[in-house]
């Protein structure tokens, strides 16, 4: 079953609340055989979860601190998301990776924090046009995995998004051979790190994912969803990807 995320990043304010309850109404009418994940602003998880309830939507946070509670003025702990209904968390985004300069032994501490949480993270890695331009965009993501998984995720559900970055919010995406690539080598990579557990965990991809686009990416061998920034801000948008899973 395929697994498919919306980030809505730093977007939404209370009226957006509409489009999680057209979300939750379109797939009660009409269900579909994919899992469907929403990462709004922290600040409205609560009030989403209290409006969408048990639904078919399962709720996340964009990040979390690597502590569970103290003195970090401004930061969100992974029980904070998990108290306000929360089930999934990203982490690991490039926009973080890049704006807050966070490493992969950042993501693997913010990942066991999520774990004590009870969450399921969705861990990001994916490379820079340079990286990819240089031929390196495979060794640079499978080297991103190894480092950002810690042992504890051993045995505990989780997913990998791939996301390069020179495709996220600009409409372009790798060819569908060049996914096909990465994907494949993340699945040895999550192998090699976590022996056959490293099999189960979807390997999402997300950049420039849209109505129009979704169903041939989602077909590509080792594509186990998306994860989807501005396409997931209307629900009409969001549900068509949904629907191509
Ligand atoms: O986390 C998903 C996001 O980075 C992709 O953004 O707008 O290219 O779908 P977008």
């Amino acid at each position: 079953m395929k697994l498919i995320v919306g980030n809505w990043k730093m977007n939404g304010l209370t009226p957006a609340l509409e489009e999680a309850g057209a979300l939750r109404q379109a797939l009660e009418a009409d269900p579909v055989n994919a899992r469907v994940g929403l990462c709004p602003p922290a600040t409205l998880i609560a009030q989403m979860a209290w409006k969408l309830g048990a639904g078919p939507v399962e709720l996340g946070g964009q990040d979390c601190h690597d502590k569970d509670s103290g003195a970090f003025t401004g930061s969100v702990s992974a029980p904070m998301l998990a108290d306000a209904g929360a089930r999934l968390v990203i982490l690991g985004h490039s926009e973080r990776r890049e704006g807050f300069g966070e490493t992969d032994a950042d993501v693997a501490a913010k990942v066991e924090a999520a774990l004590r949480a009870g969450l399921e993270p969705i861990v990001c890695v994916g490379e820079s046009l340079e990286t990819r331009e240089a031929g390196q965009a495979v060794a640079f993501v499978t080297a991103q995995v190894r480092a950002s998984l810690p042992d504890a995720l051993k045995d505990r559900p989780f997913a990998l998004a791939y996301e390069p970055i020179w495709a996220i919010g600009t409409g372009l995406t790798p060819t569908l051979d060049q996914i096909a690539e990465v994907h494949a080598a993340i699945r040895d990579a999550l192998v090699e790190r976590l022996g056959e557990g490293g099999r189960r965990p979807p390997i999402l991809y997300g950049g420039s994912m849209k109505p129009d686009n979704a169903a041939e990416i989602l077909a590509v061998p080792e594509v186990g969803g998306g994860l989807v920034g501005g396409a997931s801000l209307k629900a009409d948008d969001f549900i068509r990807i949904i629907r191509a899973a």
